[in-house]
């Protein structure tokens, strides 16, 4: 039964995990996680260079740990994989180069994932995985997407935000109230027991040049701006912040919003299953709505685990055993790493001349 070892190092979170496919199913034999948002909390976001060093330093410790859970060694796997793009280009080189490094020195193929095809390969860790075709809502702090995976796996992007990322809008909304990073967590507690309906807020719709708007696109800028100018109205009128109600009353809206076109796609595409993933799709008000408003429409719902929404290496040994399954060849050790890439033009990671 195929076996990986697999890393993910494309932003703040340094992972290894050990993923098996066993008949038509996948298994999570180990994963761990070094989280350094603590770290890059006080600057309020990500610094590349911390990044890096921090992977540097954690990396070999989470392999170790991840091969020792699993009751494996690098022999006894079939690949060694590790995320290539798109992300912070020194956070990526160091899982790339120790990926490289191990599949030389134990005589290993090495595969090059997308980190996105990761994210769209998370909900296959699922107990009960969804079957093609389907529409995937991604949702995480670089990219908000709707995502046609036809029959054969190919992909085709229906919807797109054409500002900000619903996690990005999180983050930012976050720091405004004051609240820590990552904001989509922070947030959400603070919203547990605010009234959502307090304030009224803007969904961002993007109009078409020729008129209307674009149905399964997002725009986030509008909301950030209207949650600013509230947090001035209310800070200069003086009196109790109502924290909570601001909370409450964003996470609402975004939910609404990316719940609406998400089903609504499903529906003009004739398609009857709707899958969530990205670190968004961790948020409990949004998984909660979309399982709810799914079964009232009769559309499926199938979310990526909670422990897969975030970044995590288990889905980049998802999407390694998916290109394996399908046939695909292992990536050359000349591929390097990009800070961007389309996901529809994935198969260029398993090229012998690679592009990047
Ligand atoms: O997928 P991810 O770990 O990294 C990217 O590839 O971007 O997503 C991180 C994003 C952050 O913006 C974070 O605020 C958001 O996911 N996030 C959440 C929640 N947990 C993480 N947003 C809303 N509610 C949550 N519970
Ligand atoms: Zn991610």
């Amino acid at each position: 039964m195929p076996k990986v070892l697999a890393l993910e190092t494309s932003c703040d979170e340094s992972a290894a995990a050990v993923v098996e496919q066993r008949g038509g199913r996948l298994f999570v034999l180990s994963h761990r996680i070094a989280s350094q948002i603590e770290e890059h909390a006080q600057w309020g976001g990500v610094v590349p260079e911390i990044a890096s060093r921090r992977h540097v330093e954690a990396l070999p410790h989470l392999i170790d740990a991840a091969l020792d859970e699993a009751d494996q060694s690098v022999a006894d796997l079939d690949a060694v994989a590790a995320t290539v793009t798109p992300g912070l280009v020194g956070a990526l080189m160091v899982g790339s180069l120790t990926g490289r490094t191990l599949a030389a020195l134990h005589g290993k193929p090495f595969m090059g994932v997308h980190h996105l095809e990761a994210h769209l390969a998370s909900v296959r860790l699922a107990a009960s995985p969804p079957k093609l075709p389907y529409v995937v809502l991604l949702v995480s702090g670089g990219h908000t997407e709707l995502i046609l995976v036809d029959k054969d796996g190919d992909f085709h992007r229906l919807g797109r935000s054409h500002d900000d990322a619903a996690g990005e809008a999180f983050d930012k909304v976050a720091r405004l109230l004051g609240l820590a990073y990552p904001g989509g967590p922070a947030i959400q507690a603070a919203a547990k027991a605010g009234d959502p309906k307090r304030f009224s807020l803007p969904k961002g719709r993007v109009s078409r040049p020729e008129g209307g708007f674009y149905p399964y696109d997002f725009s986030f800028s509008g909301l950030k701006t209207a949650m600013l100018r509230q947090v001035e109205s209310l800070r200069a009128e003086g009196g109790a912040f109502p924290l909570q109600d601001l909370a409450a009353s964003f996470e609402q809206v975004v939910v609404d919003v990316l719940v609406e076109r998400s089903l609504r796609c499903c529906h003009d595409q004739n398609q009857s299953t709707l899958v969530m993933v990205g670190g968004v799709a961790a948020n409990a008000r949004l998984r909660e709505q979309m399982e709810r408003q799914g079964r009232e429409r009769g559309i499926a719902i199938h979310l990526a685990p909670l422990a897969f929404c975030t970044d995590n290496a288990a889905m980049v040994g998802a999407a390694a055993l998916g290109r394996l399954q399908s046939g695909w060849n292992s990536s050359s050790l000349k591929l390097g790493v990009s800070a961007r890439w389309p996901l529809e033009s994935g198969e260029e990671l398993y090229s012998k001349e690679p592009r990047f």
